[in-house]
């Protein structure tokens, strides 16, 4: 639906609500999908009686409700990756949640240390190596993708990409810039390609052979194996074996999709019960299942197919709000090293 389609619905099922009994509400600004969001929602609905009225967008959200300002009617933010809900933070968009249902749900690294954000499923950036050209073991960690032996086998999309940017930014985080800065530049000489095209692309030039190892997130691996649409995606995930990197040290770098209450927000108290709910057992499985991404909820089940092809990995338990902060330094850095030429 387009955004001002989605306005009008909005704006009607204010006027509805206006002239009924004050039922409760919540307004909220998703750069989430749709097809993520809605089972949650009626859920929550049908379990509390708040109506949620959603705005989807791929842009722009955040524009919106700095531009709103106080009159915004978005109560809740959500986003499908750390560097929005801290850029919400920067800009002063954003109100603490202050909830024990959350604190105990969603462990201290997937939260702002002032709660201004809230991770609620996680995935982590992980190397897609080929099964024919490369031997289990023989790529480890991040740093690793450094090594001349890779030399012209490396496929990733572009740097300034927000899931890389986080990547190297989780890198100035744990080494700082100046070894940073080395590393992308003995990466990007091992590049077998201009940096191009999303994540399941990389996985597509594994099979075609273009490349021996790629950057990608773990999600994509589920897309792609149970893509009946497009089953030729299924050939590209089989061409390919996952490694999550850095196993014996910090462990492989995660990312969150997650939420933030808006500074004015018209309904706080319904939107904190909302964030509550999607750290809830129950939903935390149904949210992380429908899209092969993790729970941040400690002891929530897994789907069989992450439990099968992902099993018990080692996340980084840095605070994504380090790395988020790296964000900028590491634009700059792909720009100075040419990562993107
Ligand atoms: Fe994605």
């Amino acid at each position: 639906m387009s955004m001002q389609k989605m306005l009008v619905s909005t704006t009607l099922i204010g006027a509805t609500l206006a002239g009924a009994a004050q039922a409760e509400e919540v307004n909220v600004y998703s750069y989430r999908q749709e097809f993520l969001l809605k089972p949650l929602i009626e859920a929550f609905t049908a379990e509390t009686g708040i109506k949620v009225n959603v705005v989807f967008a791929k842009s722009g959200l955040l524009e919106r409700v700095e531009h709103e300002g106080q009159n915004t009617p978005a109560d809740l933010i959500l986003t499908a990756d750390i560097g929005p809900l801290h850029d919400a933070v920067e800009r002063d968009l954003v109100a603490p949640i202050n909830s024990e249902i959350i604190n105990r749900n969603v462990p201290e690294h997937y939260r702002a240390e002032d709660n201004k954000w809230i991770g609620l499923t996680s995935r982590a950036r992980i190397i897609y190596a080929s099964k024919d050209r490369v031997e289990p073991g023989e790529i480890q960690t991040y740093e690793d993708l450094a090594d001349p032996k890779w030399e012209g086998k490396i496929c990733t999309r572009s740097g300034k990409h927000t899931y890389n940017l986080s990547l190297i930014g989780s890198m100035i985080a744990h080494h700082g810039e100046a070894e940073t800065e080395q590393w992308l530049e003995a990466v990007k000489s091992n590049l077998a390609r201009k940096p191009q095209g999303n994540d399941r692309a990389q996985v597509k030039a594994i099979k075609e052979g273009v490349c021996d190892l790629a950057l990608g997130n773990s999600y994509y691996y589920g897309k792609m194996v149970t893509n009946d649409k497009e089953p030729e995606q299924k050939e590209w995930a089989a061409s390919a074996f996952l490694v999550f990197p850095n196993q014996d040290g910090r462990g492989a770098h995660m990312n969150i999709s997650g939420a933030a209450l808006t500074k004015y927000a018209p309904h706080p108290e319904a939107a904190v019960k909302l964030v509550e709910f999607l750290t809830e057992k129950q939903a935390q499985e149904l949210y992380a299942e429908a899209n092969f991404e993790f729970p941040v909820r400690p002891n929530t089940p897994w789907s069989d197919l992450l439990e099968e092809h992902m099993g018990e990995f080692k996340g980084d338990e840095i605070n994504l709000g380090k790395v988020a902060e790296q964000r900028s330094a590491a634009a700059k850095m792909v720009d100075k090293v040419g990562f993107d030429n």
